[in-house]
């Protein structure tokens, strides 16, 4: 390309940047990137169940599937290419849930180019960036409107088990009652991709077609022997172990101070989220991969900062947001209903098992549930999507919203 190609081409884009946030009666633009994925194909869903895109035009961006033409939400849409950052920078909000690649490769590109669009992110990259905001309304809604409200225009969702750990805990949080927290993590397959989903089922099948013919600990002892010395017949290209009749206790890749990524970002994120990166509340977990097919588990021991009754701290968590659900902490209960299939595409925060400590009055144990595409992934963007499209709306019509605001 010569540099008066480039020329023309970066000037047209700093053109559309900045068209798209000086024409203010014109309907916001709305880039969707990654919809076919789990976390796409859910906050879509999240998305037309509450009409987030009423009065919005959605653009559809595909990777890999650029001009093909598909229907959603009874539409027909052309999908723009998604490493078009011409196309890209003519939109007011871009909702990217295609991973951190992507996001690598795009973000810095439209930010170089002046594109002084919203860009929502699901995906791990930006989160820890200075200028990024994590996103969970339910536990820091102050500083996500603080956040707009001073320019700010990445939002980025948390790590899907902080997100429903602090869901779980929010009323001991708001109330300054943890000093400290413990977790252990039981994660379901889906949290490691579609592929792995469909690997599991592999894996199911093998022992199936083995329980055809055996039973008890001669099964057991079948299975096992295949897969540890006929590993080709036990699929696990995806998921790298023999999950169906087994666990994995590591997710994602090694830090080097022992823990998983998984692990190290239950601490970072927890903290940047509550705003105490200075004061950091100290979180420690073990991160679990199980065969559950949807809904993240957590085993969490608090310690809390003074001692309260149990009743207390029932109150306090069952009050602190609508979707929180106490489990009473019986067998019969914890059996029938406190599960990863209870809580499963519901945005239901499940806690049971809450009880005080051997260790001592200032401790609990509980074990929360929550579906970890819906409040771990698509929910908080979806909500700081209409509260991003209200600021703007808002700021597009001053007079009428003065206007509102004092009817009011
Ligand atoms: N990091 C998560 C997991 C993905 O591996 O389960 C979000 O569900």
């Amino acid at each position: 390309m010569t540099h008066e190609e480039k020329l023309v081409i970066t000037t047209a884009l700093i053109y559309h940047a900045k068209q798209a946030f000086t024409n203010r009666s014109m309907i916001l633009n709305i880039g969707i990137i990654g919809l076919r994925g789990m976390v796409g194909s859910v906050l879509q869903e999240r998305m037309h169940q509450e009409n987030d895109l009423e009065n919005c035009q959605a653009h559809y961006f595909s990777c890999s599937q650029a001009g093909q033409v598909t229907t959603i939400a009874g539409q027909s849409h052309t999908l723009g290419d998604a490493y078009d950052c011409h196309s890209l920078a003519k939109m007011h909000i871009i909702i990217a849930t295609q991973g951190s690649q992507y996001t690598k490769d795009t973000h810095p590109k439209l930010r170089a180019n002046h594109w002084q669009g919203y860009w929502l992110d699901a995906a791990s990259y930006l989160r820890t960036a200075a200028d990024s905001t994590i996103i969970l309304d339910p536990i820091n809604q102050a500083a996500i409107i603080q956040a707009i409200n001073d320019g700010k225009k990445d939002f980025i969702g948390s790590n899907c088990t902080v997100s429903l750990m602090l869901m779980a805990i929010a009323g001991l949080v708001e109330n300054h009652l943890v000093k400290s927290i413990q977790a252990t993590t039981y994660q379901a397959i889906s949290g490691a991709g579609a592929k792995a989903i469909t690997e599991l089922h592999q894996q199911i099948k093998i022992t199936g077609q083995q329980a055809e013919t055996q039973n008890g600990l001669d099964l057991a002892n079948t299975i096992h022997d295949i897969i540890k010395h006929q590993p080709e017949k036990y699929p696990q290209q995806h998921i790298h172990a023999p999950l169906a009749v087994s666990l994995i206790p590591w997710i994602d890749q090694e830090k080097p101070n022992g823990q998983s990524k998984e692990e190290w970002k239950a601490m970072i994120e927890t903290n940047k989220i509550l705003q105490r990166e200075r004061n950091p509340i100290p979180v420690d977990s073990t991160c679990v991969r199980t065969p559950a097919l949807r809904c993240h588990s957590q085993s969490l021991f608090i310690e809390l900062t003074k001692n309260i009754p149990l009743e207390t701290i029932e109150t306090y968590l069952s009050q602190a947001h609508p979707w929180l659900k106490i489990i009473p902490n019986t067998k019969e209960a914890s059996m029938a209903k406190l599960n990863p299939i209870q809580c499963s595409n519901q945005l239901d925060i499940l806690v049971g098992r809450l009880r005080k400590a051997n260790l001592g009055e200032n401790y609990i144990q509980l074990f929360t549930i929550g579906d970890q595409l819906l409040w771990g992934a698509a929910e908080p963007i979806r909500r700081v999507l209409v509260k991003i499209i209200q600021h703007l709306q808002k700021n597009a019509h001053p007079k009428k919203h003065i206007a509102n605001t004092t009817a009011a």
